[in-house]
């Protein structure tokens, strides 16, 4: 694997922490305080092109390759964790699953609104009763004159209060096999759709996380994602891709945190000097340092195969489970290293040490990623 960055991804990189560093960071803290969606920030990165990284050129996007979207989105998290997993979703969950599996008129439909950033999209696959066992979701479909009748509950909807639109996941009713189930494409304005809940989280407070409640909701055939049936392979397929996207948020956070510890370790004096000068304190910053790295290079390397076409859902659930223990080690220290000024919100590591938690959380659980990870392994 070359480590190196090639032209464009230097210039995506530098123009994404150029943007992080102008745009995000003096309104991060802000936002996240007052629960504010991030919405004119979104506005920009469109203006910038980001929110069609996932999109072809011939659906008004400048598609790029993946390790380009993992280094974009380490600068965004590095500046606003919670605008990382907005951008991740809309890009590597909705854009990607659309142009991987939609049809063209599917593709024609919703891709350049969103590579604009004129819709937002979300991804609904996950129920009260159904999380890391995700194909043992409750909701269904039903099919009705020339198309489908939704009926169910999603939860942990990452966008869910300000997406236009869903991809989202349902069974075929009074079908027994447990496998099948169908994606759609379903928009926030379908009758029946209702936001029934906005979760009021630990951290990722500008990211608003909602459930769903689907009554007797109409959607026409041509919503339909793939084929019929195709929905477990859909959703699997699309989350081995978005993970890297959730592995390179880590890493930002990670990074972050690094840079936190650092500077306050500057600051801060006891028994008579800084206490950068403790080996206590040097130890545990060369111990991020090394594990910060160790993450990136995981996330290259899925982004790498996932570039070369050639199978990543391993290494895509490696980087995914690494960089996300990582970032929450990472957050700890850095916090140990504050003492007791980091348990106070006045210090940013408090709000990082709080939005690390959910990274081993979402998008599959460390436990579903070592599932992962032995499955190929043992197979
Ligand atoms: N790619 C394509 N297809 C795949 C696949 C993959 N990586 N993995 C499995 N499949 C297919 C299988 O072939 C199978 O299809 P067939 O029956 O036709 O053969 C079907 O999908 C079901 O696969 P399994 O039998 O392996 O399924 P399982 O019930 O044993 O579960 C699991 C496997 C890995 C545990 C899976 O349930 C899983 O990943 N769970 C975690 C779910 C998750 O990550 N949820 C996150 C929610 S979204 C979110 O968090 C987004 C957000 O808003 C931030």
């Amino acid at each position: 694997m070359n480590t190196k960055l090639n032209e464009e991804q230097t210039m995506l990189k530098d123009m994404a922490n150029h943007f992080a560093e102008h745009e995000i960071i003096p309104v991060a803290r802000e936002l996240e305080h007052n629960h504010d969606f991030p919405k004119e920030l979104i506005k920009k990165m469109a203006e910038l092109g980001i929110m069609g990284m996932s999109v072809p050129q011939e659906y008004g996007g400048i598609k790029t390759d993946t390790l380009s979207m993992a280094l974009v989105i380490e600068e965004i998290s590095r500046a606003l964790p919670a605008l990382a997993v907005v951008f991740s979703v809309h890009s590597s969950l909705f854009c990607y699953s659309i142009n991987e599996f939609g049809t063209h008129e599917q593709k024609k439909k919703y891709l350049p609104l969103a590579a604009q950033a004129k819709i937002l999209g979300a991804f609904s696959l996950s129920e009260p009763e159904a999380g890391s066992d995700a194909t043992a979701l409750k909701t269904t479909c039903e099919k009705k004159g020339d198309g489908y009748l939704i009926n169910g509950i999603k939860s942990w909807v990452t966008n869910g209060q300000n997406a236009d639109a869903f991809i989202l996941f349902a069974k075929p009713k009074g079908k027994s096999n447990k496998n099948k189930m169908n994606a759609f494409i379903v928009e926030k304005n379908f009758p029946g759709l209702e936001i029934s809940k906005i979760e009021d989280k630990m951290g990722l407070h500008s990211s608003l996380t909602t459930e769903i409640t689907l009554d007797n909701c109409p959607v026409p055939s041509s919503t339909l994602l793939g084929e019929e049936g195709q929905g477990a392979q859909i959703a699997f397929r699309c989350l081995d891709y978005s993970r890297i996207g959730i592995a390179a948020q880590s890493v930002g956070l990670a990074r972050r945190c690094l840079e936190e510890a650092v500077k306050y370790s500057h600051q801060r004096q006891a028994f008579g000097k800084n206490i950068s000068s403790f080996q206590a304190i040097q130890f545990k910053i060369a111990d991020m340092a090394t594990h910060l790295d160790a993450a990136r290079l995981l996330t290259y390397r899925a982004a790498d195969y996932s570039d070369k076409n050639q199978p990543f859902s391993k290494e895509s659930a490696m980087a995914k489970l690494f960089a996300s223990e990582t970032a929450n080690k990472t957050a700890y220290e850095a916090l140990q290293i504050h003492g007791g000024y980091g348990y106070s919100k006045e210090f940013y590591i408090e709000q990082l040490y709080r939005d690390a938690r959910v990274l081993s959380l979402y998008e599959g659980t460390s436990e579903i990623q070592r599932i992962i990870i032995s499955r190929h392994l043992l197979k």
